[in-house]
């Protein structure tokens, strides 16, 4: 795995924004994978900016995200929809029609998750995937114990989960306890990976993704096996990190 060390939060999002322009104007038409939640905001506001004042176009650009929460309609100020329209979509030149979240309001996750992962082989594989980790080691909503192979499905959120992700709701019991959530064989399957890290708070799960065995209970030690994998993480995230 290629480690990028970034001095802080600014440093990681610009970088990793450089990552992905570079995928764009190398591939206009390329198929990104898209994560949520408090770290890739930086990053999309530094695409923003690219787009805005170096004319990066994302025309052609196809996008699937990660995940839902289930229950949760597109317009709820918490979905990951509206994250997606507020932070990013609604301020570049992407069409909407080549935009994809999981609905969180399917009757049929099952089947829904089925033709989730058929979409991405259909628009040709995810090109670069853009991920956060969680801080028990999560990438997406694959919670620790999921299994390698799963597809996208309906997922239990771990209580740890809930936790840290209370701090965007107005109490802990507003958040979802279930979500749909891309599997880990799709995130597997993508060309290229991009892992975003910031703060103290995600330091131990880095330790353990770099360092410790490929665990189900640590679900990104799995990306130790994937053949082109780059972390972009400032130095608090590294901060428990063996130096070479
Ligand atoms: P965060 O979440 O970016 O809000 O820390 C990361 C994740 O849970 O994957």
């Amino acid at each position: 795995m290629l480690i990028i060390t970034a001095k802080d939060y600014d440093e990681m999002s610009q970088k990793a924004a450089r990552y992905i322009a570079a995928e764009i104007l190398l591939k206009p038409d390329c198929l990104l994978g898209l994560a949520t939640g408090s770290t890739p905001i930086g990053t999309y506001q530094e695409l923003i900016r690219i787009h805005q004042q170096e004319g990066l176009s994302f025309q052609k650009v196809r996008t699937v995200n990660l995940d839902e929460y289930y229950g949760l309609p597109a317009s709820h100020e918490q979905s990951y929809r509206y994250f997606m329209q507020e932070t990013l979509f609604d301020h570049i030149d992407i069409c909407p029609d080549n935009t994809h979240v999981p609905d969180g309001l399917t009757k049929d996750p099952q089947s829904y998750g089925k033709e989730y992962d058929e979409l991405i082989v259909a628009l040709g594989g995810i090109d670069l995937l853009l991920l956060g980790i969680g801080s028990n080691g999560h990438i997406a909503f694959n919670e620790p114990g999921s299994y390698f192979t799963a597809q996208t499905r309906l997922v239990d959120l771990n209580p740890n989960t809930i936790e840290d992700n209370s701090r965007f709701f107005e109490s802990k019991d507003d958040v979802p306890r279930q979500a749909i959530s891309m599997g880990m064989k799709s995130i597997l399957d993508s060309k290229r990976i991009v892992i975003l890290a910031s703060g103290a708070g995600k330091a131990q799960a880095i330790k353990d993704m770099l360092e410790g065995p490929v665990d189900p209970m640590l679900p990104a030690s799995i990306l130790q096996l994937h053949s082109n994998v780059t972390l972009i993480a400032d130095k608090a995230a590294l901060a428990l990190v063996q130096p070479d």
